[in-house]
C-alpha cells in the first residue's frame, strides 16, 4: 500500500470514530464503568423516555425503596412485545420517603450475555458510580424472573 493511501485510511478511520460514533451512540460493553459512563455522560439517562403508563415519580416496593422513577432508552421504548430489543436499557432512580435519590439500578439487555435469564445485565450503582451487585445477579433475576414472560420487566406490561 502506498504511503498516501495509508494516511488516507488513517484519517478516514479517525474521522469515522469521532463523527459517527457519537451520532449512533456506541453501546457500552458488559463493564460497570463503561455502563456508568454511558448513562451519565455519553447518553445521560435523564434525557431518555418513560414507559407511557409509568411517568415521573412513582411509589415503589421493597427492595427498591419507597419511591422511584424509571427511564428507558429508545430501543426499550420501541420494543412492541417481549423480548425487548438488544441494547435496551432501563434505569431506575431509587428515592427514600423524603424523595432524596439513594441509588440507581440498571437493566441492560446484551446479546449472548446470559441467554438462560433473558440476556439482562443487572447493576445497582451508588450515586458516585460504584456498582454492587453487578452482572448476572441471582437476587435480581430471582424476583424479576417471576415475570419472565414479560421479559423480566415489572413496571410495564407488554
Ligand atoms: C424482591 C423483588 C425484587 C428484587 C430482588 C429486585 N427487584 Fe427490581 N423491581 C422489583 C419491583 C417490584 C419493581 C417495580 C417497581 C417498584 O416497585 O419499585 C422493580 C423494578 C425494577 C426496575 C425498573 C424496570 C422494571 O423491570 O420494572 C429495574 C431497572 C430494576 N428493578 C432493577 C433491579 C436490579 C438491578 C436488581 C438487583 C440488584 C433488582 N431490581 C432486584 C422487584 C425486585
Amino acid at each position: 500500500m502506498k504511503m498516501k493511501t495509508i494516511w488516507q485510511y488513517f484519517f478516514l478511520t479517525l474521522a469515522a470514530t469521532f463523527i459517527v460514533s457519537p451520532v449512533f451512540g456506541e453501546m457500552p460493553g458488559p463493564d460497570a464503568s463503561e455502563i456508568w459512563n454511558y448513562i451519565t455522560k455519553a447518553s445521560p439517562y435523564q434525557k431518555w423516555s418513560h414507559w407511557p403508563e409509568h411517568q415521573g415519580i412513582q411509589p415503589g416496593r421493597a427492595p427498591h425503596g419507597p419511591k422511584h422513577k424509571v427511564f428507558v432508552n429508545d430501543l426499550a421504548l420501541n420494543s412492541k412485545r417481549p423480548p425487548l430489543k438488544y441494547g435496551s436499557m432501563q434505569v431506575k432512580e431509587n428515592y427514600n420517603r423524603a424523595e432524596e435519590l439513594k441509588s440507581i439500578t440498571v437493566m441492560y439487555k446484551i446479546k449472548n450475555y446470559n441467554p438462560r435469564d433473558g440476556d439482562w445485565l443487572w447493576a445497582k450503582f451508588t450515586l458516585n458510580g460504584k456498582a454492587r451487585p453487578f452482572g448476572k445477579v441471582r437476587g435480581c433475576i430471582g424476583c424479576h424472573g417471576t415475570r419472565e414472560r414479560n421479559d423480566f420487566v415489572l413496571v410495564h406490561d407488554f
